[in-house]
């Protein structure tokens, strides 16, 4: 019989986000118990109540509210057994020169060094219980060139931390593995269109599939990876962006084929 489940404790940071709250709906769907962890406690609560996850507050630039988040997880909820790192800090596209300083340092402090906490938060009870799996969540911008000049490398990194935290913690039971998104139709991203800051058109082009990738899409694979099904998958990349990697050097050659151009 396929194990249950039911009861089994999963916890997603970034929980009241778009990818966050479609993964707190697909662990739901499945079964689990999750902790909605966030650092906007009123997105949390509305997700809370929508899905019956259980929100509680986090703040990725605070090392204290991390491991106080996982304490509270383990002592009120139990055991976790599942971790989805989805909590980020975005940016917005400029030139080198044209970098925030102060933006740089809180990018690297949430994105990579909030991300590395959490690991060590979530993870070590885990390794000392020989069970546990988690997805981090990284980018197409993580090895590809981008005017995300912060959020990029951080996301680069977030590939280098999660294969090492996978080796070093293989043998102990707990795997790690990384889900990289591509332009998803996330509340965030379609307010960043609407502002101009970004084109859906000029992204939709640069797909294989025509179209961008929906939260569930990525809450798909992330449930996936988290759940036994994949118990001998450890330390890989699954990208999730309607084959907008895959295009690599077609705009040299006129672009995409348009079949529905009649
Ligand atoms: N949407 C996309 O197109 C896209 C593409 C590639 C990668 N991603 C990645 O997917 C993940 C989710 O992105 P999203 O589009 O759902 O964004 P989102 O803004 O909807 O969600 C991010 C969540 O993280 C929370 N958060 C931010 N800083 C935090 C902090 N310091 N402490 C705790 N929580 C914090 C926010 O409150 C928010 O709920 C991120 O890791 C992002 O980098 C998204």
């Amino acid at each position: 019989m396929a194990p249950t489940t039911q009861n089994r404790v999963a916890a997603v940071t970034g929980g009241a986000g778009g990818i966050g709250s479609a993964t707190v709906a697909r662990l739901r769907a499945a079964g689990w118990q999750v902790a909605i962890l966030d650092r906007d406690m009123d997105l949390a609560r509305k997700i809370a109540a929508e899905t019956g996850g259980v929100a509680h507050e986090i703040d990725l630039a605070d090392g204290n509210s991390i491991r106080s988040a996982a304490d509270w997880v383990e002592a009120n909820m139990g055991p976790v057994e599942a971790l989805a790192c989805v909590a980020a800090h975005l940016e917005n596209p400029h030139n080198p020169q044209d970098q925030d300083p102060d933006e740089w340092e809180a990018i690297l402090k949430v994105n990579l060094t909030g991300t590395f906490k959490t690991l060590n938060a979530f993870g070590n009870p885990m390794r000392q219980r020989g069970k546990g799996a988690i997805v981090t969540v990284g980018s197409i911008t993580s090895t590809n060139s981008s005017p995300l000049m912060a959020y990029g490398p951080t996301k680069a990194g977030i590939i280098n931390m999660t294969q090492n935290f996978a080796v070093a913690w293989g043998r102990e039971g707990v795997r790690l593995n990384v889900v990289h998104p591509g332009p998803t139709r996330t509340p965030a991203v379609e307010a960043s269109y609407a502002r101009g800051e970004r084109s859906p058109d000029v992204m939709i082009r640069q797909t294989a599939l025509g179209r961008l990738v929906m939260p569930e899409e990525v809450a798909n694979a992330i449930h996936f990876l988290l759940s036994d099904e994949a118990a001998a998958i450890t330390g890989i990349e699954m990208t999730v962006d309607s084959g907008t990697r895959a295009t690599g050097l077609w705009s040299l050659y006129g672009g995409v084929p348009d079949n529905n151009a009649g």
